[in-house]
């Protein structure tokens, strides 16, 4: 009998140091108003030096383990969504696995920008539905404050740090992944890029100097994508799962644009009120932006056991997930967990802002 790949983990971390468009607008030419009105972003958050993309991760993972119960040595595979990984080589899941104590779990990083928890998820529920492993560990992370220009006002107000994480186990109970959409475009690769540093443009004092280490984004051309693609991706999971929108619970989008949101409910008619938004507090955390917004979601009351959710993301690539997943776990079982990140979908008590912001 194929096995269900459930959640019965979730957890998040988001970094402690805040920093808010007042912040932004003294190392820019950009206003509160201005980010507001266009993104829906009042401020974000970013990782402080002796943080990284592994530190990040473990902190999210952990809470997702004490609230599944489940000993990091009983997991078998650690997938780590990222595109900002603590280096191009070796993979951050290894050392994540390595410093969780998951001592038999297997590692990889996988690639799809912001979509990549999604593409985690697909990827994880098809090795336990396979038979082939039993616990899968899940995590969407960026630091994309180390990959950003602080004097282009295109991209630096856009983006934030975070993790989140889930647990996925084999269950025979019904549940887990009930339809999902995989989407790639390699046409519009130039979109968002980040042009050095890889082998089409290797790393040189030139391109350091050109700040070709750095994202750079068409934002326009982007956002009529993202809309288009984003209800696309979310009615063919619809489809895939064989429901319509008015049987989905709760709507978890990734959180790059309020108002590509706001685009993709008018057109399929999503109730706002069953649409969870944190954009205002993180901005786009990238692969992190969905599983944060999961968490929150359920810490908030949002979801219960027998509900279906769908989570939609679109990134560089381009790229596009959705998925449309049954909730099994109780919620209350978040209030066991250490991280009160996790417990209270609260972020931790601000410390002070970054120098270069003051
Ligand atoms: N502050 C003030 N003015 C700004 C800023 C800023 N931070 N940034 C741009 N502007 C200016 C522009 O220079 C432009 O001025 P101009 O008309 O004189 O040239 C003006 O504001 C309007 O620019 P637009 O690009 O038309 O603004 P728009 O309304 O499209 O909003 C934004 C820009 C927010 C970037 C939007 O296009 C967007 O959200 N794009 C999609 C981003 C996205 O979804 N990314 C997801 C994937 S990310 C990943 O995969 C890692």
């Amino acid at each position: 009998m194929t096995a269900n790949a459930v959640i019965t983990g979730w957890g998040m971390y988001a970094p402690s140091r805040i920093m808010t468009n007042d912040d932004l607008a003294r190392l820019v030419d950009t206003s509160d108003e201005w980010i507001v009105s266009r993104t829906g972003i009042r401020e974000r958050r970013i990782a402080s030096d002796d943080e990284t993309t592994m530190t990040l991760s473990v902190h999210a993972a952990r809470d997702a383990l004490a609230v599944a119960g489940v000993d990091p040595a009983e997991i078998d595979l650690v997938i780590v969504a990222t595109c900002s990984p603590d280096y191009p080589l070796p993979a951050t899941s290894v050392t994540v696995a390595t410093a969780l104590g998951a001592t038999r779990a297997a590692g990889f990083d996988l690639q799809a920008a912001c979509s990549g928890f999604l593409f985690g998820l697909a990827t994880g529920s098809s090795f336990i539905r396979s038979g082939m492993y039993r616990r899968v560990l899940v995590i969407g992370v960026e630091i994309l404050s180390r990959f950003l220009d602080w004097t282009d006002r295109n991209t630096c107000v856009l983006f934030g740090d975070g993790a989140g994480a889930v647990l996925l186990e084999a269950s025979n109970e019904p549940g887990g992944l009930l339809g999902f959409d995989l989407y790639s475009d390699g046409t519009g690769y130039e979109g968002i890029i980040v042009p050095a540093g890889g082998s089409a443009c290797p790393a040189s004092p030139q391109t350091a100097a050109e700040g070709k280490h750095f994202i750079r984004m068409a934002g326009r051309e982007v956002y009529k994508y993202a809309t288009r693609q984003l209800a696309e991706s979310a009615s063919a999971a619809l489809r895939d799962a064989g429901l319509s929108v008015d049987q989905i619970d709760q709507f978890v989008f990734h959180q790059a644009n309020l108002r590509i949101i706001e685009s993709v409910q008018r057109q399929l008619a999503i109730p706002a009120e069953k649409t969870y938004i944190n954009i205002e507090k993180y901005g786009n955390t990238s692969a992190a932006s969905v599983p944060m917004a999961l968490v929150e979601a359920v810490a908030a009351g949002r979801v219960k056991p027998g509900d279906r959710i769908l989570m939609v993301a679109f990134g560089a690539g381009y790229t596009a997930g959705a998925a449309v997943l049954q909730w099994t776990a109780d919620p209350a079982r978040a209030f066991l967990a250490p991280g009160s990140q996790t417990r209270l979908g609260q972020p931790r008590a601000a410390e002070p802002l970054l120098a270069t912001a003051g």
